[in-house]
């Protein structure tokens, strides 16, 4: 493969091809394969060399202390990392334009600049004064925190290996070039050669590296799918642009769990932690009308209550309209289906709107009977009791399947007031947690569901 002349590569999963192909080989993908100018050299060396024996020996005799770790400033950042940024480890962060990026990492090149000795900033995207400008509002300034505007990765490195930085931030992958490579900037061989180059330093001299990558159309890191398993964290910046909640998830973490999720709002001095997401959320609820649900959604290993809001309406000509904001398109078509067939509601004249209040992406099959009840109160025009939560997955035959995690959910939704709780039937045997002067329903069906929402 090394010396392979290769024409195109695939940008999802780096797959070569000689000739230009619609779809691609390896992955099945439409439209991916990109033309590369030249033969790109195979990274040459181990990308591992952190000081780990060469010899087998074991596993009881590993040495484990040797993870200090290094606080952002940021504990929400801190906890999506696993307690905090690892030496040598190389952290990748997505997300769409204008989301965050560079600000979460500039206050924690701030932060740790303070604490940890110098760290180097380098920007491809904003002048020296636009990140100063930035950082002045964001945090205290200090003499450690370097700033380069720079994108040839050469000179990057040579940077680095003199500064011996206690951080390297490097903002955005996708304006780096290494000279050796002749295709432009942000092309599928100059993101894998910069990525590798830069793994090496990390690994070689034991310096963290973060980096911003921009995502596709489809919301994946843009550049080929070897990027996210070149880096030890994969790390994805959700949220509304237009609202200021935003959402940290991990998506690979070798020194940590995927299941924590950081939670920040945007301000005027940045980003924020939140101390009650879910009392944020819920503070606009119009209590008492058709076509709301509060769900108990669980974002990574964290409760969070959300309000779904649905709103069906009678086709005026033509197809009916289906829009779902915050939660997946197919899954709404399911669920209208199920809703039509099982329960017989008649949707197939009807537009439905779905939206997650406050910006927020619901992933989580959880949110089916929610979103099915908001649908059905809509359109019967009937509200559900206020003070009720609603949690549960729903099935094509019209079944409520478990989720997980039921005690946290509950816990959550007492703390904030709410009294009443329709979850699946196998939830509500196996619950555990206090009882007294709650309402458990448990519920099979989406027709049981119904039945013990609308009276
Ligand atoms: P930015 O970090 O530049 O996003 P990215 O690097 O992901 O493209 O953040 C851009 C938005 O954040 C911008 O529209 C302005 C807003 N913002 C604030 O609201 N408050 C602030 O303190 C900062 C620094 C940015
Ligand atoms: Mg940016």
């Amino acid at each position: 493969m090394s010396k392979l002349k290769v024409k195109y590569a695939c940008q999802d999963c780096g797959h070569e091809s000689a000739k230009w192909l619609g779809r691609c080989p390896g992955c099945g993908a439409w439209n991916t394969l990109v033309e590369e100018l030249a033969a790109r050299k195979e990274p040459r060396g181990a990308f591992f060399t952190g000081g780990v024996a060469a010899k087998p020996m074991p596993i009881t005799k590993v040495d484990t202390a040797s993870f200090p770790r290094m606080a952002t400033g940021l504990k929400e950042f801190d906890r999506v990392l696993g307690g905090g940024i690892v030496p040598g480890a190389m952290v990748l962060i997505g997300g769409d334009p204008g989301i965050g990026k560079s600000t979460l990492l500039l206050q924690a090149a701030c932060s740790i600049s303070g604490q940890y000795g110098q760290v180097l900033y380098v920007s491809g995207e904003e002048s020296a004064a636009q990140t100063r400008m930035r950082a002045e509002r964001v945090n205290r300034l200090h003499d450690n925190m370097l700033i380069m505007t720079e994108t040839n990765l050469e000179s990057i490195i040579q940077s680095a290996a003199h500064v011996k930085p206690s951080l390297l931030v490097i903002d955005s992958i996708q304006t780096m070039y290494s000279p050796e490579i002749p295709s432009a900037p942000g092309s599928v061989g100059q993101v894998r050669d910069c990525t590798a180059k830069l793994l090496r330093l990390a690994k070689e001299r034991d310096i963290p590296i973060a980096i911003i990558g921009h995502v596709t159309k489809d919301g994946n890191i843009a550049g080929p799918r070897l990027l996210e398993h070149m880096v030890d964290v994969v790390l994805y910046f959700e949220g509304e642009r237009n609202y200021a909640f935003r959402v940290l998830r991990a998506m690979k973490n070798r020194f940590g769990s995927t299941s924590e999720s950081g939670i920040f709002a945007m301000e005027e001095e940045g980003l924020a932690e939140v101390k009650n997401p879910s009392g944020i959320l819920l503070s606009e609820r119009p209590e008492g009308a058709p076509g709301s649900v509060v769900l108990a959604s669980m974002e990574g290993v964290r409760p969070l209550l959300i309000e779904i809001q649905a709103l069906v309406s009678t086709t005026c000509f033509g197809m009916p309209r289906r829009t779902a904001v915050g939660f997946d398109y197919n899954r709404l078509i399911l669920l209208l289906a199920v809703l039509e067939k099982r329960v017989g509601q008649m949707l197939a004249n009807q537009d439905c709107y779905v939206n997650a209040v406050g910006g927020i992406k619901v992933s989580e099959p959880a949110a089916d009977l929610p979103v099915a009840l908001a649908i059905a109160s809509s359109y019967r025009n009937m509200p559900l009791d206020a003070k009720t939560v609603v949690v549960g997955e729903v099935g094509l035959t019209g079944e409520v399947r478990m989720v997980s995690r039921i005690e946290e959910r509950i816990g959550e939704a007492v703390n904030l007031g709410f009294r009443r709780f329709v979850i699946p039937s196998g939830n509500a045997a196996a619950f555990k947690g206090k009882r007294a002067g709650l309402e458990i329903i448990g519920v099979a069906s989406v027709q049981e569901a119904m039945e013990a929402v609308f009276v």
